[in-house]
């Protein structure tokens, strides 16, 4: 079983997918070890504290830039012994080092079909703002691997939601959480969990011939 960490800033209803699939035994290849927020006041922290999940804040305010932030998060995801990092509504930039150490390893929840409404300045209600603005009939949600370019690492998982005459940004938001990311996610992370321990299997094999 891989260890999971989570990284959040807000109410966390992905986290509480993830932990809801945990507890109906929907997560088969990694087990969720540990949350951290970027920031204190974050609701998905009383979410880990219910379920038992250790949990800490390393505030973003507290660093002088994102290489020292991300240097932070990277000592507690080592001494935790974390095989995959789930941004779930992490809004802080990582910086390169902890993206690169966890290449493939890292993976990321985006409201929109990437590639269109992503990066810079996209992101919570902004995206489902400028959807409807667009007049797009079709968004969703995409799972994607974490890059050096916002939102721009390889596809894991998309789930599209048609948009609905009447939809404001937030009858939208609420819908793609509902019907595409926090059914997707939970499906994501046990499939990649899966094919990291595959590979991991696979290497041990190599080097023992
Ligand atoms: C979600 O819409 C997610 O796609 C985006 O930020 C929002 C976080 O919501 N990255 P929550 O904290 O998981 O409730």
């Amino acid at each position: 079983m891989l260890n999971i960490a989570v990284l959040i800033s807000g109410s966390g209803t992905n986290l509480q997918a993830l932990l809801n699939a945990q507890k109906e035994g929907r997560l088969k290849a990694g087990t969720i070890r540990l949350v951290i927020s970027d920031r204190p006041d974050a609701y998905g922290l009383t979410r880990a504290a219910e379920n038992g999940i250790p949990a800490l804040t390393i505030n973003r305010k507290d660093y002088r830039d994102s290489r020292e932030f991300g240097k932070a998060i990277s000592e507690h995801l080592r001494a935790h012994d974390i095989h995959l990092v789930v941004l779930a509504g992490f809004l802080s930039i990582l910086g390169e080092a902890i993206v690169r150490e966890y290449s493939h390893r890292m993976i990321n929840i985006h409201p929109s079909l990437i590639p269109s409404f992503c990066g810079e300045g996209y992101y919570g209600l902004k995206v489902h703002r400028a959807v409807l603005e667009k007049g797009v009939k079709v968004t969703g949600a995409t799972v994607h691997y974490v890059s050096e370019v916002a939102d721009g690492g390889r596809i894991i998982m998309q789930q599209p939601v048609f948009v609905r005459e009447d939809d404001t940004p937030e009858s939208l938001q609420k819908r793609v959480m509902e019907e595409a990311e926090w059914i997707m996610l939970p499906k994501a992370v046990d499939q990649v969990c899966t094919a990291l321990t595959y590979k991991e299997e696979r290497q041990v094999e190599n080097e023992s011939l």
